[in-house]
This record gives structure tokens, sequence and C-alpha cells, in this order.
């Protein structure tokens, strides 16, 4: 089987590295997504396993249209009763980057016409369309005049782990915090601090990723679930032999934050994951914390003055550099934020510096390596 593994931008390499670890071949990271192959077990496992996909696609046909007509035919020609059966619901999601095809809804428009004219015509009767919670989800993609139409074997997206009980004003989505711990090269060897951990989702990934424990361990539905190849035997063996692989975390993953609440709702998120034993979090503002030795990683997402206001931006990353430099030497320190103008004011030279998307905010993920006299900018 052919799949297309949807991602963030700026997470393509770790994806495709996840990818073959998985067991998929043909591996080709494209931008927002990872073409690939495999068998079931490759799809269930990367559904189950994988940390930095969003949706597990798979194309069921590909062709040229440029114009509603052609589409809806094309659509139509697909024997639907393969994959859907009358009294199951279906969506479609359609994305589109063409000159012929301008209105995403009105791609998906015109397929829901293809497939339930396609029923309505055998069987006098169609499914119905459930945007919400559907049976099938169908996907269209059209870049120029190539049309794929592609299974969601995920369902709803792969970010949604089922551990968030609560969240502060701007979390970061869990695949976007797996992405940045998986580019930081962690894997669990030395201690991880988030001094503004807000609800705790770095903290929540990171332990996920040392303790090897799957991402999706607390979640139920998937798309693939209501297939009618869908292998119960098969997905059964895939949850509990990566299950059987999760093992103890050896270092300390700490977070702080200075607000009180923000506490409290890290709390909850670490104990809805199963990790009250492997995470600890404190109420500490960043200025009055002594970072733990031995020295280890330390990754936050600051306020960037955007949904989180600051009251003189400058100064509070200045102060963040400053903090850094006299306290945290030894420590590699990985900071992402979208104010370009803040992130100069920290006054630190960055050994790397990653473009990664948090929402529409284009942020830049910096590595700072501290040492004993560490370099000014
Ligand atoms: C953008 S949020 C972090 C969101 C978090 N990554 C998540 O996924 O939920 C920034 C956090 O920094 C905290 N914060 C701001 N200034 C701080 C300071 N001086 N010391 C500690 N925490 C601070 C805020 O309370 C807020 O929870």
């Amino acid at each position: 089987m052919q799949f297309a593994v949807k991602t963030f931008a700026g997470l393509e390499s770790v994806l495709a590295e996840e990818l073959s670890r998985l067991g998929a071949e043909k591996v080709e990271p494209g931008t927002r997504i990872v073409n690939c192959e495999g068998d079931l077990r490759v799809l269930y496992r990367i559904n189950y396993e994988s940390r930095t996909a969003l949706r597990v696609l798979v194309p069921i046909t590909t062709f040229r249209a440029t114009h509603e007509r052609r589409l809806y035919s094309k659509v139509r020609q697909i024997d639907w009763t393969k994959y859907l059966q009358i009294d199951q619901t279906f969506a479609i999601d359609a994305v589109t980057n063409s000159q012929h095809f301008r209105h995403s809804k009105y791609v998906a428009l015109k397929s829901k016409d293809a497939i339930a004219d396609q029923f309505r015509d055998r069987f006098d009767k169609r499914p119905s369309v459930d945007t919400q919670r559907p049976d099938l989800r169908i996907h269209v993609h059209i870049s120029n005049d190539l049309c794929t139409v592609s299974l969601d074997s995920s369902g709803e997206s792969l970010h949604k782990r089922n551990y968030r009980v609560d969240t502060v004003d701007a979390p970061l989505n869990e695949v976007l915090a797996a992405g940045m711990v998986l580019l930081s090269g962690w894997t669990g060897e030395r201690p991880l601090i988030d001094p503004m951990c807000g609800s705790g989702t770095i903290l929540i990934e990171a332990a996920m990723l040392a303790a090897n424990i799957p991402p999706q361990r607390q979640r139920r539905d998937f798309g693939f679930r209501q297939w009618a190849n869908f292998d119960k035997a098969l997905w059964q063996e895939v949850k509990s032999s990566a299950q059987d692989k999760i093992r103890p975390t050896q270092v300390p993953i700490l977070g702080y934050d200075r607000d009180f609440k923000a506490i409290k709702i890290s709390q909850q998120n670490i104990l809805a994951a199963q990790l009250a034993s492997r995470v600890e979090v404190e109420r500490k503002p960043f200025e009055r914390l002594e970072p733990p030795s031995p020295p280890g990683l330390l990754m936050m997402n600051p306020p960037y003055d955007e949904r989180l206001n600051v009251d003189d931006v400058q100064a509070f990353y200045k102060s963040i550099g400053d903090r850094l430099k006299q306290m945290y030497s030894g420590y590699d320190a990985w900071i992402i934020s979208s104010n370009v103008d803040a992130l100069k004011s920290i006054g630190l030279r960055a050994s790397r510096r990653i473009t990664l998307y948090n929402g529409p905010l284009e942020c830049k993920f910096m590595k700072f390596e501290m040492y004993q006299g560490s370099k000014k900018g």
C-alpha cells in the first residue's frame, strides 16, 4: 500500500526517520507530507506509534481534471461500496492548490454529490454525511490538474492523544512539541527541563519519547477501525508489541511555571497521560529557578507577545538570556518563538535555527549551547 503521511512544515525529516523505524519503505519527504509504502501492519504502527504524523492517508486513485464535471464523474466511477456501507456516515476533506479549482469547499461538495449519487443510483438510498464523527473520512487533494482521492486511516488528527484534560491560553500542538524534542536529538539520556511549561505538552511528549510509550496509548478511535479490512488481531498485536517496549525513564523530567493555574493544569494532563511517576512540576518563576544538576536540556516556549502579552517583551527575553548565561552552563537551551526581534534580545549566538509553525505563526526554534563564558551574539 501507498501512504501519504501528513505533518507540520519543518518536521518532515524527523517524520521520515520515524517512518523508516516503523517499517515503512520508499520513504520520501515532501512539503508537510512524507510518502512511503508498507502493509497493514505498518499502517497500524504509524497511526499508533508515530509522534510527528498528523494523518495517514491511503490514496485510492489519481486522475487529471481541469473542471468540476470531470472531477464529479471520476469520483463517481470509484466503487465506493468497497469502502462504505449504506448505513455508515462519511465526510470529505478537500485541499486544493489549483487554478482550475479555487474553492476547496466546492470540491468537497462535488465529491460528496458523486458518492451520494452513485449509492442512490444503485440502491435508491445513500449514506449520510457526518462532518464531526464520520465512519469514513475521504480526502480529496488537487494540485494543479492532478486529483488524488485518499482514505484517511487516522480519522481525527493524530495530535489528539487523549491526555489533554485542560490547557493554558497558548498551548503547543502535541505533534509540534514531539517534533521539537525529536529535532533536539534528546532521547532521555540527560535531564530535561521546561521552565515555562504551561499545560505540560513538551514534558509529556518528552517523557513518552524517553519511555518508549506509544503516543496513542490513551486513544481508542482511529479511522481504519471502521474499514471493511480492519484486522482486529493484527491491531491488538501492534498495540501489545509497542507496549512491551515501554521502559523506565532514567533522568528527571521537570517543569516549572510562575502561574499556579498552569501548574494545576499540567498536573492534570500528566496524570491523564499516566506519567505522574516520570514527570514533576513545580510553581516557580524562571527568575528564581536554580537549574538542576547535572546539566541537561532546557526547552521552552515563552510568551511571544502575540496570544500571550508581555509588558516589555525585549526586556523579558533579555532577562531569559542573562539568566541562561549566569546559571545554565553545560545546558543546551532550545527556545521557540515567533518574536524574532525579541529572540535577538536574548543576546546569545544560536548554534541551530529551525523554522517551524505554531499554528499560523512562523517561529524560530533556536539552540543555544551554554558553556562557561558563552559567546555574546
Ligand atoms: C506559551 S505558554 C507555554 C505553553 C506550553 N508550551 C503548553 O504547551 O501548554 C507560556 C507560559 O510561560 C509562563 N511564564 C511566563 N513568564 C514566566 C516566567 N517569568 N517564569 C515562569 N513561567 C512564565 C506562562 O505562565 C505560560 O504558562
